[in-house]
C-alpha cells in the first residue's frame, strides 16, 4: 500500500469473509514488494506487531526475521507466548533475545518516570539496532503502524510507540500491511490468521511495560512481585468472566513499606493496588465496580502467594483526575 489515507469506499473489516479478502490481497502485495528479499520485525507480542508477524510469515516464511526483545518489563509469561506460538507453532524465523539485565541496570536507581520511559525507549532501539547490525542481507523493515497511529502522529502519543526505525540503518522500504486498519479490524485479521484469543484480544499494555508499574526506582525483587500479583490478578479476572469486558486491568506497586502482621510477627511489605479502567479512547476513563467477593479472593490469593506484598488496594479514581497508569 503506498498511500496512507483510508479511502472511503473502504469495506470495514468486520467478518471472517472479509478479513480473509484483505489477507489474501497483503500477500499478493507483500510478495510483489518483497520479491526474494528479506524483511526484520520487532516482534513484542503486542497485537499489531504479532497480527504483522503472522501476514508476513504467510507471505514469505522464512524471509521474515522476526526479533523479539524481552526487556525484563514483560508480564508473567508474555516473551514465552511469543516463543511459542511464532517459533513453535508458526516456524518462523525469530530471534530472541532476553535484554532484561540490559534494561534493569540501566534503570537501577532512575525514579523520575519520565526518564525511566527514556532509558527503556533508548536502550530498546539500541538493542534492537545491535540485533539488525548482525543479521546479514536485510532490505526491509515491517512495522505494525495501524490507521490510528498515522492520525495520531501529530507528536500527542509519540511516547506510545516504542521503538521506531533505527536512523543509521539502510533499509530499501517500510512493510506495514496494516496501517490502513483500525484496531478491531486488525484483531479480526488476527484471529483470521489463526493467533490465539489471548494474543489478538490483548488488553492495552504500555510499551515500557511493567516499569511504568513498578513505581519509582525498579528494584528486582518488587519488580517480581508486581509481575506475579499482576498474573494472579489476570487469572482471576479470566476465571470470573472480567477479562474481555474490562478495557485494562493492572497492579502498580509503589516503592514503600508498611507494617503487617504474618505468623504473629511482624512483616512489612509493599501495597498492590489494583487498577480496572473502561474507556472507548483511553483519554477519559471510568472505574470497574469489581464485585466485593472477588476482590476479597484477589486479596487473599496476593498476600498469601506473593513474596513482599502484605496489602491490596483498590484505585477507585477515574482520568481525569488520574491518568490510568500511575507513572
Ligand atoms: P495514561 O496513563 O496516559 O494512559 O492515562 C493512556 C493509555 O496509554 C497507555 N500508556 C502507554 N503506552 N507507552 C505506551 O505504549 C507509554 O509510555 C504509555 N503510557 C501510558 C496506558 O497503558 C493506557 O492504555
Amino acid at each position: 500500500m503506498q498511500n496512507d489515507v483510508r479511502p472511503e469506499s473502504m469495506k470495514r473489516i468486520d467478518t471472517k469473509a472479509l478479513a480473509d479478502a484483505f489477507i489474501e490481497e497483503q500477500i499478493k502485495e507483500i510478495k510483489n514488494q518483497v520479491k526474494d528479499k528479506k524483511v526484520l520485525l520487532a516482534l513484542s507480542g503486542g497485537v499489531d506487531s504479532s497480527v504483522v508477524a503472522a501476514l508476513l510469515i504467510k507471505a514469505i516464511g522464512k524471509q521474515l526475521v522476526c526479533v523479539h526483545v524481552n526487556h525484563g518489563l514483560m508480564r508473567k509469561g508474555e516473551s514465552e507466548q511469543v516463543v511459542e506460538v511464532f517459533k513453535n507453532q508458526l516456524d518462523a524465523n525469530l530471534v530472541y533475545i532476553d535484554a532484561t539485565d540490559r534494561f534493569l541496570d540501566k534503570l537501577a536507581g532512575v525514579a523520575e518516570p519520565e526518564k525511566k520511559r527514556k532509558i527503556i525507549g533508548g536502550e530498546f532501539i539500541r538493542v534492537f539496532e545491535e540485533e539488525a547490525r548482525k543479521l546479514e542481507g536485510i532490505s526491509f523493515l515491517a512495522q505494525g503502524t495501524i490507521y490510528p497511529d498515522i492520525l495520531e502522529s501529530d507528536g500527542v502519543k509519540a511516547h506510545h510507540n516504542v521503538g521506531g526505525l533505527p536512523d543509521d540503518i539502510h533499509f530499501e522500504g517500510l512493510v506495514e500491511p496494516v496501517k490502513l486498519l483500525y484496531k478491531d479490524e486488525v484483531r479480526v485479521v488476527g484471529k483470521a490468521l489463526g493467533l490465539p484469543s489471548s494474543m489478538v484480544d490483548r488488553q492495552p499494555f504500555p510499551g515500557p511495560g511493567l516499569g511504568v508499574r513498578c513505581l519509582g526506582a525498579i528494584t528486582r525483587d518488587r519488580l517480581h512481585a508486581l509481575r506475579e500479583a499482576d498474573a494472579i490478578l489476570r487469572e482471576e479476572f479470566d476465571k470470573n468472566g472480567l477479562a474481555g469486558k474490562v478495557w485494562q486491568y493492572f497492579i502498580a506497586v509503589p516503592d514503600f513499606k508498611s507494617v503487617g502482621v504474618k505468623d504473629s510477627k511482624r512483616y512489612e511489605g509493599w501495597p498492590a493496588i489494583i487498577r480496572a479502567v473502561n474507556t472507548n479512547d483511553a483519554m477519559s476513563a471510568t472505574i470497574e465496580e469489581i464485585p466485593y467477593d472477588l476482590l476479597h479472593r484477589i486479596t487473599d490469593r496476593i498476600t498469601a502467594e506473593v513474596d513482599g506484598i502484605n496489602r491490596v488496594l483498590y484505585d477507585l479514581t477515574p482520568k481525569p483526575i488520574g491518568t490510568i497508569e500511575w507513572e
